[in-house]
């Protein structure tokens, strides 16, 4: 396809997309988005599980009409999917979220926005339009911090908060420390900090973006180690949004996600950033489903690339994904219009993907059409 614009030729695979952003953007911010955490080992099983699952179709269903649309907490998913939250996104495009957000405006896709955004949680709100958004929290140690960005959440029409879980610290990612490329440290995620009146409250004078001191506070305050299911009554108390955790992958966790409360949760291992060697998130998935039982909304992410995955991760218990590493290649290749483009083909995919497995509705795809590899 032509993008009219741009005068791009995008791809319609993955991996010729995966490669274009590689040439297009410089290898520190490519291999951020595009390497795992030790040996990547979760990062290969992230995809390769799907391979070990295969769909059994129906034939001779009406399927002339179809609608791939999920009700979660009260916003409609029409595909099923939502954006991924990934943080830093002025590094593959100077248009970073403002862009993917419009993308996902333009096809009415919902948009999770990270707390390490290169721009404000307010500026992407106002890129949005009527699409429906959810903020993905970093609980900071400073926890007035943290009750802040869900107030300012709030106020610019967030309807859900995420609370990422899997990143106690961050990842070992052996080809970031190689190439010495931190996004963070260069102040690329400071934008949510910046515009907080509380972290501002902790500076002593007006901060400057590139301020050495100022991006070292703010790395200092990311992530809480220290944080345990008991904090999770503080952010309930603050807010009546719901509230999902990120980053479950052990059944017994979402037996406790149920006890405290939890409104939602998502299967997911980073996309392979975090713990390598743990579980992928599809092979997770069934015992969590098991335990869950359909009392609060499962999404899952890590691995997602195309439409039949979509299908896959449904029948295993999933009500909606989320799509992250693709869209950010879009990005790098072509800004708004290259998002625009991978999610134009994604939705597409799932639509070709639902029909062909017989289903008028992905209301009624679920395990009877699914088996595991021999
Ligand atoms: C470049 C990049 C940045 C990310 N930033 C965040 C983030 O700020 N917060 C978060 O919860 N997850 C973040 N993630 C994880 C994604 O939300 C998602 O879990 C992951 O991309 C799924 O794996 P996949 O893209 O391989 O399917 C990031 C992922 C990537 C690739």
């Amino acid at each position: 396809m032509t993008n009219s614009i741009l005068k791009i030729d995008y791809p319609h695979s993955i991996q010729l997309l995966e490669q274009m952003a590689s040439e297009s953007i410089e290898k520190g911010p490519f291999t951020y988005v595009n390497s795992g955490s030790g040996a990547e080992s979760t990062l290969r099983a992230n995809v390769s599980a799907f391979e070990d699952w295969h769909i059994v179709p129906r034939v001779l269903n009406d399927v002339s009409k179809r609608d791939a649309s999920t009700q979660i907490l009260g916003t409609t998913f029409p595909s099923s999917f939502a954006i991924a939250p990934v943080g830093v996104q002025s590094i593959f495009h100077p248009d970073g979220e403002l862009a993917s957000a419009r993308a996902a405006a333009h096809h009415d896709v919902p948009f999770i926005a990270s707390t390490l955004s290169s721009y404000s949680l307010e500026e992407v709100a106002a890129n949005l339009g009527n699409t429906p958004r959810w903020f993905q929290l970093y609980w900071s140690k400073d926890v007035e911090l943290a009750l802040s960005m869900v107030k300012r959440a709030e106020e610019a029409g967030y309807s859900a908060i995420v609370i990422t879980v899997d990143t106690a610290l961050l990842g070992n990612r052996e080809r970031d420390l190689t190439n010495g490329y931190s996004p963070l440290k260069l102040g690329k995620g400071s934008a949510n900090y910046l515009h907080d009146p509380v972290f501002l409250s902790r500076l002593g004078s007006n901060p400057s973006s590139d301020d050495p001191d100022v991006i070292g506070k703010i790395v200092d305050v990311i992530f809480n180690p220290s944080l345990t299911w008991d904090d999770l009554r503080t952010i309930k108390n603050h807010t009546n949004l719901p509230v999902l955790l990120k980053g479950v992958l052990h059944e017994e966790d979402a037996r406790k996600a149920l006890h405290y409360g939890v409104d939602g949760v998502i299967v997911s291992n980073h996309g392979g950033r975090q713990l390598d060697g743990c579980i992928s998130s599809l092979e997770a998935l069934p015992s969590i489903a098991e335990v869950i039982q359909g009392k609060v909304p499962i999404l899952l992410d890590s691995g997602i690339r195309r439409g039949s995955d979509v299908i896959k991760a449904k029948a295993l218990g999933a009500n909606a994904v989320l799509l992250g590493r693709p869209f950010v290649y879009g990005l790098a290749v072509g800004g708004e219009q290259g998002v625009r483009h991978v999610l134009k083909d994604f939705i597409h995919d799932i639509d070709v993907s639902l029909a062909l497995t017989g289903f008028s509705s992905m209301i009624q795809v679920d395990q009877s059409i699914i088996r595991k590899k021999n």
